[in-house]
């Protein structure tokens, strides 16, 4: 049996304008030396917010390490949707209907803002039904459960005897009204406007630093910047001294992109399913003909097993399922949830509300960025949102502390297990495989081997952030840090993540 050709890894948002998320260096002079307000990540939440700082006469300078886009947001399935899987059930348990409330609130202002806007800039946007079903009984109690807690939150969810899906579904309710796009064009529209409000984007400038007191002095690799004020729209805070984020989980996901055959089933709306594993499916417009996206597959990023077989599985049921062919573009991408279940967006403690964060999404960041932008914003200018402090009363319960507590214990004894604990394999002068890496080598210095493309690269399996050790993902040939969720490509070059540092040449530990 001859092997299926692997698609090209890029999402179909990069992969069908045929660029790569990289930038390169910026031109020397393109980086203002001081800033009033300085934006660090260019994707949903850095750009809304630097859009509503020009707005309201602050316009903000923006830094991206890659091109604006490059991260979650350019490789998102993109639905802006109050139907959230099992969000609200979820969070009704951990703290109660009004927080269910004030979450609800923010992410429809966050949703109608951001509809605004694109349709002002002319950005397509396809009106669609969101559906939410399941395939088992425990997923169907789960979506009955999210119908009651929506409902009571002033969603006008409604049961669905049909969730145009071409397989049996033991339950699925619907939202209408809510919407898709690409996220490239929503990225492109708010650089457009942020430059005509006199605000500065730079790509290819990577924050690796920052000073301890005010006015911050921020090192990017272009060149420092000393800002006033500094937002940190980087998901995984990128300056969080304090450790305050150890306990955001990244979760990576798996999304790939199909021609829908002209015989080949429509899906209806967009769907998400609450069975284990998720699925997720949409279409989306392209001038060839529509396109189906699946995704899901979902687990902490760095641990799980092979990547790769997490894909394939995702592709041979979307094959099955949608009889569609080769999958056009594949990639993956993750986010991060908070243990309060609500994500986490104002000023860091001790900095004087000058140094911000928005973090957290949990895989709904197109309606919590521009959510979340509003809050920053309005922290700034000293006029939150109402919704703000709704949810900002969620406090840690105890089951949040043991949860944090079971989280940051697996990730200590991840720790202890692959640095002491774990007889690393002795190092060899074989080359893995091509596309396989391994890590080698005893507990004070394992190194991170890999093989992709014909070259065979050697790095500290040492996390620069706090010391992980590095696993590695066979889809994107990467190494990833199973501890907060930093990534490096094979030769060690910092992805994303806390981590602001490259991984260190190998036997430097
Ligand atoms: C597979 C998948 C599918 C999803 N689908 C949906 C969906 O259908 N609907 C929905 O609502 N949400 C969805 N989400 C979630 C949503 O895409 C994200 O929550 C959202 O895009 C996050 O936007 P952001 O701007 O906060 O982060 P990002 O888009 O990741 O932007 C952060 C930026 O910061 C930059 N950066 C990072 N570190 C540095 C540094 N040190 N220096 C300078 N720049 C830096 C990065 O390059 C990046 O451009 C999905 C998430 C995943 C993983
Ligand atoms: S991401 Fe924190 S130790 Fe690697």
């Amino acid at each position: 049996m001859t092997a299926r050709p692997r698609p090209p890894r890029s999402s179909l948002w990069w992969g069908r304008r045929g660029l790569t998320p990289d930038a390169g260096a910026p031109a020397p002079d393109a980086l203002p030396g001081a800033a009033d307000v300085l934006v660090v990540g260019a994707g949903l939440t850095g750009l809304c917010t630097a859009v509503l700082l020009a707005r309201a006469g602050h316009p903000p300078v923006v830094v991206d390490g890659r091109a604006a886009g490059a991260g979650t947001t350019g490789h998102s399935t993109a639905k802006l949707s109050l139907l959230q899987g099992s969000v609200l059930q979820r969070l009704h348990q951990h703290a109660g209907a009004d927080v269910v409330s004030a979450y609800v609130r923010a992410n429809r202002a966050g949703q109608l803002w951001l509809l605004e806007e694109l349709r002002r800039r002319d950005v397509d946007v396809q009106a669609q039904l969101a559906v939410t079903y399941a395939v088992t009984d425990e997923g169907a109690r789960k979506v009955d459960r999210e119908a009651e807690v929506a409902r009571a939150a002033g969603l006008a969810v409604e049961g669905l005897d049909d969730a145009g899906l071409p397989f049996p579904v033991r339950a699925a309710i619907g939202l209408r009204d809510q919407a898709q796009f690409d996220p490239l064009e929503v990225i492109g529209a708010l650089r457009e406007e942020l430059t005509e409000l006199g605000g500065t984007l730079v790509e290819g400038a990577r924050v690796t630093g920052a000073s301890w007191s005010r006015p911050w002095r921020v090192a990017t690799t272009a060149g420092d910047v000393v800002a006033t004020r500094v937002v940190l729209a980087t998901q995984y805070p990128v300056l969080d001294r304090g450790l305050h984020f150890a306990r955001l989980r990244a979760s990576r996901s798996y999304a790939m992109a199909y021609r829908l055959p002209d015989s080949g089933r429509v899906p209806r709306g967009m769907s998400l399913s609450l069975d284990s594993p998720t699925r997720s499916v949409r279409t989306a417009p392209d001038p060839d003909g529509d396109l189906l996206l699946v995704g899901g597959n979902d687990h902490e990023t760095g641990r799980g097993g092979s990547t790769r077989a997490k894909a394939d599985e995702l592709d041979e049921w979307a094959r099955r399922h949608f009889a569609v062919g080769d999958a056009l573009w594949s990639w993956s991408a993750q986010d991060y949830r908070t243990s309060r279940q609500v994500p986490s967006v104002g000023a860091l403690p001790g900095t004087g509300g000058s140094l911000l964060v928005a973090t957290g999404f949990d895989k709904w960041g197109m309606t919590n960025a521009a959510a979340a932008a509003h809050v920053l914003v309005g922290d700034l200018m000293g006029e939150p949102p109402e919704y703000a402090s709704g949810l900002r009363s969620v406090g840690v319960n105890p089951r949040d502390v043991a949860s944090s507590l079971r989280h940051n214990g697996s990730v200590g004894f991840r720790w202890v297990a692959d640095r002491v604990v774990r007889a690393l394999p002795a190092p060899t002068s074989d080359p893995p495989a091509e596309g396989a890496g391994r890590v080698e080598g005893g507990p004070f210095g394992p190194a991170a081997v890999s093989t992709v493309d014909g070259r065979t690269c050697r790095v500290s399996a040492v996390c620069t952030h706090l010391g992980g050790v590095v696993s590695w993902n066979d889809v994107e040939r990467s190494w990833d840090c199973p501890l907060h969720g930093s990534r490096f490509t094979a030769d060690g070059i910092r992805i994303e993540g806390p981590a602001t540092k490259d991984l260190r040449p190998s036997g430097s530990d």
